[in-house]
């Protein structure tokens, strides 16, 4: 069973474009994705399109379907009625290269700022022992496939250019969490989440849970604890103490 589907698709580059409506072949069991080839091999040779695996895995393929960030090409066109018009954008946080491909260096501009793992520096390579629980929690970060559909979902980010130079996003402040919660990891991540990667502009509303494609529970999970052991540093009456002893001692010095 197949049918004519309506499709805008937006067309440009970086000095600017426009929607473009075009009627595609649709049949069963097709996802976004292979609208937008036939489109390529049929009217627009020249439409601009990334993508790898086309099965959920390279995370290459975000773009906004009817304004929601997603995959293309794990969205089923069955979700669809026959009679509407979708629409296929570049995601919005990223600049635009051409057509449905965007420029997502800050992305690994942010992962590069972040620093590495850092065991003790007397524990030698098969050295390291940790618990099956600490292993288990950061196995849940791991499964991100970096499709950027949560960043570029933030409001932080998505509505504000000015914010980009002091946050990090959610993908990397949970990588930040992953780390922190790993039990041989000797670097102050608190500290950095914060006055760094900028922790402090979250206002866990859950919009980058909503749209992960690995239904990883970033917020929950990586930056609600990640706060909370930010609050607990800062309000901690043992911890305040020993930051003013400490301070005090220094300052005799
Ligand atoms: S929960 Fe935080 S990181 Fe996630 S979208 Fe909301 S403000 Fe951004
Ligand atoms: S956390 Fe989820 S939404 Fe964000 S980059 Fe990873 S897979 Fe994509
Ligand atoms: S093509 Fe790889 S995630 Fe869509």
């Amino acid at each position: 069973m197949s049918y004519k589907g309506n499709f805008k698709v937006w067309r440009g580059d970086a000095d600017g474009g426009d929607l473009e409506d075009y009627v595609v072949e649709v049949n069963e069991g097709e996802v976004i994705l292979d609208i937008i080839h036939r489109l390529q091999a049929t009217q627009a040779p020249d439409l601009a399109v990334r993508w790898n695996c086309k099965a959920g895995k390279c995370g290459s393929c975000s773009a906004e379907i009817n304004g929601m960030p997603r995959l293309m090409c794990m969205t089923r066109m069955s979700v669809f009625s026959e009679s509407e018009t979708i629409t296929v954008t570049p995601l919005r946080t990223f600049p635009v290269i051409r057509d449905l491909v965007t420029d997502v260096s800050f992305n690994y501009e942010k992962a590069r700022e972040i620093p590495s793992f850092a065991p003790p520096k007397n524990l030698g390579l098969g050295e390291y022992r940790m618990k099956q629980q600490d292993v288990e929690r950061s196995q849940e970060f791991r499964k991100c496939i970096e499709c950027f559909l949560c960043q570029n979902t933030c409001h932080v980010i998505r509505d504000h250019e000015e914010n980009k130079e002091n946050f990090a996003g959610p993908r990397y402040l949970m990588r930040i969490a992953e780390l922190e919660m790993h039990p041989l990891d000797e670097a102050d991540r608190e500290r950095a989440a914060q006055e760094e990667h900028g922790l402090g502009y979250c206002n866990i509303t859950k919009c980058c849970t909503e749209v992960c494609p690995e239904h990883i529970k970033i917020t929950d999970n990586a930056l609600i604890p990640m706060k909370e052991r930010v609050v607990d540093r800062k309000y901690d009456p043992v911890v305040w103490l020993g930051n003013k002893l400490f301070r005090r001692s220094g300052s005799r010095h």
